[in-house]
């Protein structure tokens, strides 16, 4: 089973990688821009936000390629947000899936630039989609809602201003629910839209990303101390450079384990009223247990 699922998401990874590749390939090039936006992007992230897209199709019923175009829209946004988040005005970071940041490669003025453009660029991959009118401008609304001020750039600033105060574990919570749990929520609504699955698919399936997202950046803050640099491609310890508040410091290192473990089994029970949700159970669960 393992194995199978291995595949399968070996299988949906090829088909987001080979998107992407084409996405500014036939673009007239203006410098470094589109340089700089494909040095990040086609950087080999572990793509798990559109994977989630694609089988999230898949279990509401869909054509997963048919998805193609959310999928690849969530992932250029959150290489966007990751490309800011390591400037050296947010975390001040120069390694990231595995290469020199994109700042340290083409300048802070050149990395803002990238950001900004894949951030536009995935509302028009949103428009490419071969679907129904209804289900783009649905896709347009959870997205733009997920990604800005009230969701995932939100969470950001709330990460910033907490730098160097101490937060309690509701304020944590909301902070992480936005900056990492509104874009992976939005990556699993996009393939219910995708599928035109009902609102009550859609309201499951947020419910499962809202837990497998939180349960992913506690897994994150745990990795920052107990992982290296070359597993995980990006450096080890900068929350505590920058004296964040995380799940680490509020629950220490086995509290994060049961948090992860609870958040898991929330998520999959959120699933209970799908006939086979079985990929989605066992990513849940392999994620838990990532070590990059
Ligand atoms: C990193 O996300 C930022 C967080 C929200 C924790 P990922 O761990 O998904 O990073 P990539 O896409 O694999 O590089
Ligand atoms: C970032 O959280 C979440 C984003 C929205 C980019 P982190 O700052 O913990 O992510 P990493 O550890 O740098 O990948
Ligand atoms: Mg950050
Ligand atoms: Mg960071
Ligand atoms: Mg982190």
């Amino acid at each position: 089973m393992e194995n199978h699922f291995t595949d399968r998401m070996a299988r949906d990874r090829a088909l987001i990688e080979d998107y992407l590749a084409r996405a500014f390939a036939r673009e007239v090039r203006h410098a470094d821009l589109q340089e700089a936006m494909e040095y990040s992007l086609l950087a080999g992230g572990k793509r798990i936000r559109p994977i989630l897209t694609l089988e999230t199709c898949r279990l509401c019923g869909g054509e997963a390629e048919a998805a193609l175009p959310f999928a690849c829209a969530v992932e250029m946004i959150h290489t966007y947000s990751l490309i800011h988040d390591d400037l050296p005005a947010m975390d001040n970071d120069d390694l990231r899936r595995g290469r020199p940041t994109s700042h340290i490669v083409y300048g802070e003025a050149t990395a803002i630039l990238a950001g900004d453009a894949l951030l536009t660029a995935a509302f028009g991959q949103l428009t490419r989609a071969s679907l129904p009118a209804d289900r783009i401008v649905a896709a347009v609304e959870c997205l733009s809602h997920a990604a800005g001020s009230v969701g995932m750039v939100g969470g950001q600033a709330l990460d910033m201003a907490g730098e160097g105060r101490g937060l309690d574990r509701g304020e944590l919570e909301l902070l992480q629910s936005l900056k990492t749990g509104a874009l992976i929520s939005a990556a699993a609504e996009l393939g219910c839209i995708a599928a035109g699955g009902t609102q009550e698919q859609r309201t499951q399936v947020w419910a499962y990303a809202q837990a497998l997202g939180r349960a992913f950046q506690v897994r994150d803050d745990m990795l920052d101390v107990t992982s290296s640099q070359e597993e995980l491609g990006k450096p080890v310890g900068s929350d505590q450079v920058n004296e964040k508040t995380t799940f680490v410091t509020v629950l220490g290192l086995e509290g994060c384990a049961a948090l992860v473990d609870q958040l898991t089994r929330q998520g999959v029970e959120a699933l209970s009223g799908f006939d086979a949700p079985d990929f989605h159970i066992w990513l849940a669960q392999s994620l838990a247990q990532r070590t990059k």
